[in-house]
This record gives C-alpha cells, structure tokens and sequence, in this order.
C-alpha cells in the first residue's frame, strides 16, 4: 500500500510538473465555448481554475432550496470573485451545464445522492442550477418520506437526497450502536433509482460525542475500535458487493463521488501559521496541492478497482482542494467556522457539471 501510495505520488508529480500551467488566466476570450470534445480519453478532473466572467451560471438568492449551512451571500460574504472561476480540463473542454437538456435527458428518471452532508451540499446545487434553468416549471417538494424528494413534474424528473453517514448500517443494540461493516440494508431502497451518486469518508474518523457508533462489528466479531482507514476498506468493500450482486447497471449508473477536502491547515498552501479558510478569496493557481491526495483516496480508488461492474469516480478531490476559497468559512446560519462544505452557488455546481458529463455527454 505505502509503495503503491509513493508510486502513485511520484507519478502525480511527473504529470503536475510536464502538464501544469502555471497560473490562473484571466481573460475573457475563455469565457466562449468550443464544441465539447468527444474524445473519451480525456481526464476532465485533470486541469486548472481559470477567471471566467459568465459565472456562476444562477444568482443564488433566487434559488430557494439553499439551507443556511451554504447560503453564504445571504449570511454576508461580500467578496465575490470566487464565484466567477470555471474547472478548465488540460485536455478538452466541459460542456456548460444546461439544465433543461438534463431534464429532457432524465425525463421520467430518479436521480439519488447517497450520504452524508457533502451530498447534500451537491442535492442542494443540482436543484439550483435546473431551478434557475427553468424557473417556471412546476416543482413539487416531498417531504413525507424518509428522504427529502424534490420533483420537477414537467419532466417527472425526481431528485433525491438519502442520508447515510456511513453507507453501511448502525443498529440500536442492548450495548450500544453498532458500526456493522458487513451490512448494508437500505440498497432494497437505492437499487430502484436511474442515477445513484454516492459519498462517504468524513464521519469515518470522528471520535469522542461525534462518532456516531460506540462498537464496530466485522463478521460475528465486536470490536470497541479499530484502525479506521481499514474500516473504511471494509465497508466500501461490502458497498462494492453489493453493486456487484444487486444492481442492474444496464438500467442504473453509478458514481462515487470521491473525497472532498477541507482547509484547516494553511501549510497545505504555503502559509503554515493559516488554520481555517476565513481569508481565502482566491484559488490556488496551476495543478498543484501540495500536501498531495488524501490517504481515504487511495482506499475509494482500491476499492473501485475491484468492482466488477461500472462504477464512475467523481474524481473531484485535487479540483476541490485547489479551491481554498470555495468554502463558507464564517458566512453561514451558524456563524461557526466552516471550511469542509461549500458556498452554493461555487464549487459544488462544478461538481455537477462533471456529474452531466459523467452520465449524458460521456
Ligand atoms: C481576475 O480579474 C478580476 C477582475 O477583472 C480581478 O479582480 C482578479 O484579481 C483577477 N484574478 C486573477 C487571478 O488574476
Ligand atoms: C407524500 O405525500 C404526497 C401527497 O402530499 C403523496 O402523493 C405521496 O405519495 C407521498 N409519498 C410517500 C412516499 O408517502
Ligand atoms: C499541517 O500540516 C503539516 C504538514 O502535513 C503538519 O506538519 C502540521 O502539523 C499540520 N498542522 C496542524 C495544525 O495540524
Ligand atoms: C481563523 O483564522 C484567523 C486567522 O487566520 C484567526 O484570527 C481566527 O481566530 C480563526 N478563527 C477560528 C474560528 O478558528
Ligand atoms: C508540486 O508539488 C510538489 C510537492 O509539494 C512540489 O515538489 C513541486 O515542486 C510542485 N510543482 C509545481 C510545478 O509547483
Ligand atoms: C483522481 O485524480 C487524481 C488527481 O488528479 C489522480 O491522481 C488519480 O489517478 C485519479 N483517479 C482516478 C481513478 O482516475
């Protein structure tokens, strides 16, 4: 695994240094768009941040479905240049997200985000970006069931968010809640959807009141603890299985949306006494983060290797962690300092941009 890691560092490094391009441009002549390039060999996660004046794509004090976590202009942030900056690939273009040709391409269809409150942070994006595509449709809200669902009856297109800390399951037990690695019950209710984008990793490492289980069970062992990166291997591992043995991905998609970052330790960008994002207004510029990929990276990225069917990586993590200026630091209902999740409108719209390439213009 180290050696693999190592390997993999160097090889990102070789590929950073021949292909980076140093700098964030800043004309407007990117602001027109070539014909997206159908050349599947492209790494649309690999490029860089450019300046670009035609986004955001919507004004986010029009879109109503923006929970106070996220809402950053409302609850204040004044500067506004992370709002104007476009994920440009090295090697093609992304095609502009266009809201209506995802409803038209998903008539009929469910769309499921699966997780923790990353995916929210991109339910609550997507639902923006084809609110503001089509402002006056008629979108009905259900919020009777276990998870929020949100409707676009014109397309009978629904957009679901089901919340899952962990993907595997914890159950009530006489000794306590129990993390069980090798369970994986609410797929009865994932495996019926068109479009299932997944994501899991940053309750894995909590500890203390904010670690959502007191014992861990592996086959018919219960443990107190256990090397967290490993547990999180076995519960992909048994999220993996399940993909294998119970989804018709002929019918359905599936995406694992990655790792996203946090930025708490300036070091990370070359200001070491820097701890949380609150004077961030601007993106790193070029490729390069230098702290490298998250370990949890390498286990999704195993893991997907082994899976027999189709599984899409979102592969947003570099994207995002080059983009120290994306979060809502201070400015949310809380007034607490958060630098893990994402001002909507900004980062996560890109996400769903790479999520409409990833299942319509592949
Ligand atoms: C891009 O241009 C804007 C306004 O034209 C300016 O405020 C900003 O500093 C520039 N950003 C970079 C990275 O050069
Ligand atoms: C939720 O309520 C609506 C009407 O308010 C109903 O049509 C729908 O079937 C309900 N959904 C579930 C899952 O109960
Ligand atoms: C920040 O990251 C650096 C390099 O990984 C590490 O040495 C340092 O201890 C970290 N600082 C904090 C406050 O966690
Ligand atoms: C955030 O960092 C600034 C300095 O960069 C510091 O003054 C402030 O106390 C920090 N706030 C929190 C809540 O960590
Ligand atoms: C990219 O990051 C690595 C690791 O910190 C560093 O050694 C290298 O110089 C950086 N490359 C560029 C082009 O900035
Ligand atoms: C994800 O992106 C990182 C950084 O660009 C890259 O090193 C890694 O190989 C990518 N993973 C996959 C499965 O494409």
């Amino acid at each position: 695994m180290r050696n693999f890691q190592r390997f993999c560092c160097v090889l990102f490094a070789i590929f950073m240094i021949a292909f980076s391009c140093l700098g964030l441009a800043n004309s407007s002549s990117n602001v027109k768009w070539r014909k997206p390039n159908k050349k599947s060999n492209c790494d649309v996660y690999q490029g860089s941040w450019l300046y670009d004046e035609s986004y955001p794509i919507y004004d986010s004090s029009a879109c109503p479905f923006i929970r106070k976590e996220f809402d950053c202009i409302k609850y204040g942030r004044s500067d506004q240049l992370y709002l104007h900056y476009r994920w440009q690939p090295t090697a093609c273009d992304l095609p502009r997200f266009d809201g209506q040709k995802f409803l038209e391409s998903f008539q009929g269809k469910k769309i499921m985000f699966i997780g923790d409150s990353l995916s929210l942070n991109q339910f609550e994006s997507l639902l923006c970006l084809l609110h503001a595509a089509v402002p006056n449709s008629n979108i009905r809200e259900e919020k009777n069931n276990s998870f929020p669902t949100v409707i676009f009856e014109d397309y009978e297109v629904s957009i679901m968010l089901f919340h899952s800390l962990l993907l595997v399951d914890i159950e009530h037990e006489d000794m306590g809640r129990v993390l069980k690695l090798d369970s994986l019950k609410d797929g009865n209710i994932w495996k019926d959807m068109d479009v299932l984008v997944f994501n899991t990793w940053h309750w894995w490492y909590r500890r203390g009141p904010k670690q959502p289980w007191d014992f861990v069970q592996v086959g018919d062992t219960i443990l107190k603890d256990m090397d967290r990166m490993v547990a999180f291997h076995k519960a992909l591992t048994t999220w993996a299985k399940w993909v294998d043995s119970d989804v018709d991905t002929s019918k359905t998609h599936v995406i694992f949306q990655g790792i996203s970052p946090s930025h708490y330790n300036g070091t990370a960008w070359n200001e070491p006494e820097v701890t949380n994002c609150s004077k961030e207004t601007q993106p790193i510029s070029g490729s390069n983060y230098s702290s490298g990929l998250p370990l949890a990276l390498y286990v999704v990225e195993d893991v997907l290797s082994r899976i027999k069917k189709p599984v899409h990586l979102l592969n947003i993590t570099t994207l995002s962690q080059l983009r120290k200026d994306a979060h809502p630091s201070s400015y949310n209902g809380f007034k607490a300092m958060d630098c893990t999740h994402w001002c909507i409108a900004g980062l996560p719209d890109t996400w769903n941009e790479l999520l409409y390439k990833a299942v319509i213009n592949q």
